[in-house]
């Protein structure tokens, strides 16, 4: 199997404030990574911005959405379809983030956005990750959960669409990302379920980690968590930082 390509995803979230802002973040990190060819990077800005931000696309650099709704036609006030941001240069759609599952984003809801996802020809970033630890590794049961849920009637053909963020909740918006060793021990056990439900070992599905991912942890965390990428919320709006971690991870 050929091996996958880097991802280094950049979550926005509800921010810059302005068009003007959100275009000179992307502009800057589009000429920051001019030579990048081995990492695929993905923005993720509020969806208002997406159109005005499609002329930056290129081979490496492409668009994700946040969030998408579940269906594709009917009346549903404020909500995008799946189709719609499809059409537009869209390749990605973030499904299952912590904050929107907060929001009350049930498992049964993800999955179907998946599978929305998947059948618009996006590729979906299914979220998981434990609010908290307990000694008795029950937090190990919540992962399992969310992934076999989430990828609830994915064939194995699809997984191809699929990417796997790992971001313990815990660690989301702090100032301590969790330990690469801790990393690569969930990596190995987000594989171990994925053998599960698709029988043989999946090299194709990605696996990227998210977290309080910075310029000063972000090369350690791919290379001794030996996870696929990065999922970046606050330091993917700080280009220049953003740029450097995407060099960094380059070189691995
Ligand atoms: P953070 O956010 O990098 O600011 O911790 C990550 C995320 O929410 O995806």
């Amino acid at each position: 199997m050929k091996k996958a390509k880097k991802i280094v995803v950049g979550n926005w979230k509800m921010n810059p404030e302005t068009l003007e802002e959100a275009k000179k973040i992307a502009s800057d990190i589009k000429k920051g990574l001019r030579n990048i060819k081995k990492t695929k990077i993905i923005l993720c800005p509020p969806s208002i911005y997406l159109t005005s931000l499609s002329g930056y696309v290129s081979t490496n650099l492409l668009l994700g959405s946040q969030n998408v709704f579940s269906e594709n036609v009917g009346s549903f006030t404020g909500e995008v379809s799946p189709l719609q941001f499809s059409n537009l240069k869209t390749s990605f759609v973030l499904v299952g983030h912590s904050e929107r599952r907060a929001l009350g984003e049930s498992d049964e809801i993800v999955a179907r956005k998946v599978r929305m996802i998947i059948a618009e020809g996006m590729t979906a970033i299914l979220c998981v990750g434990e609010k908290d630890r307990d000694h008795h590794g029950d937090y190990l049961g919540i992962i399992r959960e969310q992934i076999i849920s989430g990828l609830k009637d994915i064939s194995k053909k699809s997984l191809e669409r699929v990417v796997i963020a790992y971001e313990p909740v815990w660690a989301i918006g702090g100032r301590k990302a969790m330990e690469p060793r801790e990393i690569h021990e969930m990596y190995i056990y987000i594989k171990k379920v994925l053998r599960e439900i698709y029988g043989l070992p999946s090299d194709s599905i990605i696996i990227l980690y998210g977290g309080a991912v910075d310029i000063n942890n972000a090369q350690d965390i791919v290379k001794n968590g030996f996870v696929q990428g990065l999922l970046i919320g606050r330091e993917s709006l700080n280009a220049k930082n953003f740029v450097e971690i995407v060099k960094q991870i380059e070189t691995l």
